[in-house]
């Protein structure tokens, strides 16, 4: 029996795995993990050869990268890319895993914190799942005096989801946000990138129809 063979069943997972691997590469990973314990380390520079194997299947996609090296020229340093790179990586993949947070931090290079603080800021960058649609709804001083209060009632139930929830079929995402900038038409809201002003409740049903009458999107690309 080889040298490699007898180190491989002393590492016991590996055995029978050996045979169809670069046997040099496998024992300068076991190597590695007999001298770093933790698997916990989320820097994408880290030697840990397990993680990079992970780290391999999220990286940007060959269209999120064009998307981004078209843009880079309009910023004098990467990092000033930030917004722009998380709202197509956004838009490929529906929102910002922490996966894709790296997979941005390594494109600019600068740290996943660097991006996480602006990801977190921007109401408009998802850190968590969301639906195929987005319903914003204008909770600002205005529009809650001409009737956001029965316009908010008429899509949680319409729906069967409160603000800050998906519904079951993962079409719509409820919102609250801030002034719209249309208060001369309160209430507001819009969906997606699509303004609706001078809202009733009656209006509701109609609005949503066209969304409801897609067919679901297909999964996005990187989740
Ligand atoms: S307060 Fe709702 S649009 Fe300004």
């Amino acid at each position: 029996m080889s040298k490699t063979t007898t180190d491989s069943d002393r590492n016991g997972f590996v055995t029978g795995y050996i045979e169809n691997r670069d046997k040099i590469e496998l024992l300068e990973k076991l190597n590695w993990l007999s001298q770093h314990s933790s698997t916990s380390c989320q820097i994408r520079s880290c030697p840990n050869p397990l993680l990079s194997l992970k780290q391999d299947q999220t990286m940007l996609t060959d269209a999120e990268r064009q998307e981004l090296e078209a843009e880079m020229h309009l910023f004098p340093h990467k990092i000033n890319a930030r917004i722009d790179a998380l709202q197509i990586v956004q838009r490929h993949r529906g929102w910002i895993s922490d996966e894709a947070l790296q997979d941005i931090a390594d494109f600019l290079e600068i740290s996943p914190d660097e991006v996480d603080s602006v990801a977190t800021f921007y109401n408009l960058i998802f850190r968590r799942p969301v639906g195929d649609h987005i319903i914003r709804v204008c909770d600002s001083v205005t529009c809650w005096i001409m009737g956001l209060e029965q316009i908010s009632a008429k899509l949680s139930e319409r729906l069967d989801v409160k603000f800050g929830q998906t519904t079951a079929d993962n079409r719509f995402t409820l919102l609250p946000i801030q002034c719209l900038g249309t208060c001369d038409h309160a209430p507001a809201l819009m969906i997606d990138e699509e303004l609706y002003r001078d809202l009733t409740p009656e209006q509701i049903e109609g609005i949503l129809q066209p969304y409801l009458q897609q067919p679901a999107m297909a999964k996005r690309e990187g989740l």
